[in-house]
């Protein structure tokens, strides 16, 4: 059994078709890939796992460690241990690191205050456990999330995530807009957050880099599945490579 699987997920905004049949499965423990140009359906397939698409707008099935959650609400999906880590970081600009990173304690609090169950109380990574991964926002705690650099806003934003229960973390175009070497800092988290027992799912538009780490790899163009197989399949389907990815 996959730890996370796909069945024929459709998407629509207004008279568009966003998502066509989408299908994949991610296995427990590997870093698999979603690749595409601009608009193929990437984040719109990341926002149909964590249920932050209304439900109204999408139909097929989300099942996550046997468990079907197409129709559950995103706090319950996030409570399951699914994480998402936005495109663009969103972190909260006019707070400190060490602020972002107490949110989804402070957000948790408050749901249980108002009576809202969600579906476990597991806890995310401690605080300490998280500057271990990135000690360049320990050396950051008091100075505010707007004043760091992209790389940084990066980790804070993983780090974010990884403060709520995560076995499968969603990673939107973590690379975008970051130098190379900052990439492969981002890349070598991304490695150990595995090698700790967590699933990845990494969209990127960054074909080279992300099929470097990857274990599968799945390509969508116009919110169709066009590829799927080993990340080392993709490397050597230079057709497919070409057509879609454009390296
Ligand atoms: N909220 C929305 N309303 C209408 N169209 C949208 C919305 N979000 C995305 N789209 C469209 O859906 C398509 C897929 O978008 P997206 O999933 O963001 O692609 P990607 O992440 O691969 O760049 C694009 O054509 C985009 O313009
Ligand atoms: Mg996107």
């Amino acid at each position: 059994m996959s730890l996370l699987e796909l069945s024929g997920v459709d998407a629509h905004y207004g008279e568009s078709h966003i998502l066509r049949g989408v299908s994949m499965s991610v296995e427990e423990g590997e870093i698999c890939t979603l690749l595409g140009r601009n608009g193929a359906g990437k984040t719109t397939t990341l926002r149909c796992i964590a249920g932050a698409t209304p439900p109204e707008v999408r139909s097929g099935s989300v099942e996550f460690a046997g468990t079907e959650v197409t129709s559950d609400a995103p706090e319950d999906i996030a409570a399951r241990g699914i994480s998402l880590v936005p495109e663009e970081r969103r972190v909260f600009p006019n707070l400190t690191v060490a602020e972002n990173l107490r949110l989804p304690e402070v957000s948790r609090n408050a749901s249980n205050r108002l009576g809202r169950s969600v579906a476990t109380t597991r806890e995310g990574m401690a605080l300490e456990e998280v500057y271990d991964y990135f000690p360049r926002l320990e050396e950051r705690t008091k100075q505010r999330a707007g004043t760091l650099s992209g790389g940084e806003q990066q980790m804070l934003a993983i780090g974010r995530a990884l403060r709520q229960p995560t076995d499968l973390l969603l990673l939107d175009e973590p690379y975008e807009g970051l130098a190379p070497q900052i990439i492969e800092s981002v890349e070598a988290a991304i490695q150990r957050i595995r090698e700790d027992g967590k699933t990845i799912l990494l969209v990127e538009q960054n074909a080279v880099a992300a099929t470097k780490i990857a274990d599968s790899a799945y390509v969508v163009d116009q919110g169709e599945v066009v590829f799927e197989g080993t990340a080392d399949e993709l490397e050597a389907d230079e057709e497919t490579r070409q057509r879609y990815l454009g390296v």
